[in-house]
């Protein structure tokens, strides 16, 4: 079948084109919003990944698991490390950077909280809205995380899961996530976060990957580990009892997962048309590069929990 080759050559190229074409780089909370109503308007990261667009958990060491449930797991693993379960029912709980609802519904169904996800992409948050069973005490806001209006001690608990990378002044995100809970509220985030460059410098090839990663989905920066703890202590409001985690190695098999689950259920992208089809080739690269800054420690899934102080603000 002498089009075969002939076929995958031109696909291969074809996404090496659409690769090097369609960077998404950072320039603004309205470049992010833009990249997510596309992502949500093609329907593609939904029908691969289900209502959840963060990395799955499969266990330290790590098992294997179904993809989607994998996803589902993450939410509960954070919100146990956390102590949220502890909180009463009705507990107020704003989930910042929401995609489309996925981890709020979670929450407010399975442990009772009262939820307010907020995403810059009015296309998420329509989607959010429209994948929300009425029963369910889960609402949902077009919002920026660095301009929300909400008064000062108005949550009980703050949850952030995969929205920090896309968020240039980290001073101000953990600023603002400490200014909106209680005295003694608990915040619980997990993010992608790069090695510290003042204990190891970034070589150049890191640096490299670094920059593709940031500018291919739409990212500000990553911070590390080290200065994201820096940040939410510097707040004038005040953080005590603050942990962190590093998740990487039961997230790690979220990647290549990621890729195998576009085989595994193919009709889920070509049922899309030739668009979804080249859309879904073209994160391949990406998704790989990603796979390989976990593995060198590069970057790292990190989690962190802290209370606010009772600090006067
Ligand atoms: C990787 S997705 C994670 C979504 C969701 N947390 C989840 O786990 O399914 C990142 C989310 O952060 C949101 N986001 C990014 N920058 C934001 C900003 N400045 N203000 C509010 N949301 C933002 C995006 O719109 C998106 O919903």
């Amino acid at each position: 079948m002498p089009w075969f080759p002939l076929l995958i050559s031109v696909a291969l190229v074809l996404t090496f084109l659409a690769y090097l074409a369609g960077k998404r780089p950072y320039q603004s909370p309205r470049s992010v919003a833009a990249n997510y109503d596309n992502w949500t308007r093609d329907g593609l990261l939904e029908r691969l990944w289900g209502d959840h667009i963060h990395l799955g958990y499969y266990g330290d060491p790590p098992q294997p698991q179904d993809f989607r449930a994998s996803k589902a797991r993450l939410v509960h693993e954070m919100v146990h490390w956390a102590g949220l379960h502890r909180l009463p029912a009705g507990s107020r709980l704003l989930d910042v950077g929401c995609g489309i609802g996925g981890s709020a519904r979670i929450l407010a169904r399975d442990y009772g909280f009262d939820v307010l996800g907020i995403s810059v992409s009015s296309r998420q948050i329509d989607r959010a809205r429209a994948l929300t069973p009425a029963h369910l005490s889960c609402r949902f806001a077009v919002m920026d995380a660095l301009a929300m209006p909400m008064e000062d001690r108005s949550f009980d608990a703050i949850w952030t899961v995969e929205a920090a990378p896309h968020i240039a002044d980290k001073q101000r995100f953990a600023n603002e996530l400490l200014r909106l809970l209680q005295p003694g509220g608990q915040l619980v985030m997990a993010d992608w976060n790069q090695r510290d460059p003042r204990h190891q410098p970034l070589r150049r090839p890191e640096q490299m990957v670094l920059n593709v990663l940031l500018e291919q989905w739409g990212h500000a920066a990553f911070a590390s580990m080290e200065a994201v703890q820096e940040h939410l202590q510097a707040s004038p409001y005040g953080c005590v009892n603050l942990h962190t985690a590093d998740w990487s190695r039961a997230t790690f098999p979220a990647w290549p997962e990621a890729i195998r689950e576009g085989f595994r259920r193919p009709w889920a992208v070509l049922s899309l048309g030739p668009s979804a089809v080249l859309q879904g080739l073209r994160e391949v690269p990406t998704i790989l590069l990603m796979a390989w800054a976990w593995r060198r420690g590069l970057l790292r899934f990190g989690v962190f929990r802290a209370e606010r102080a009772d600090g006067r603000g």
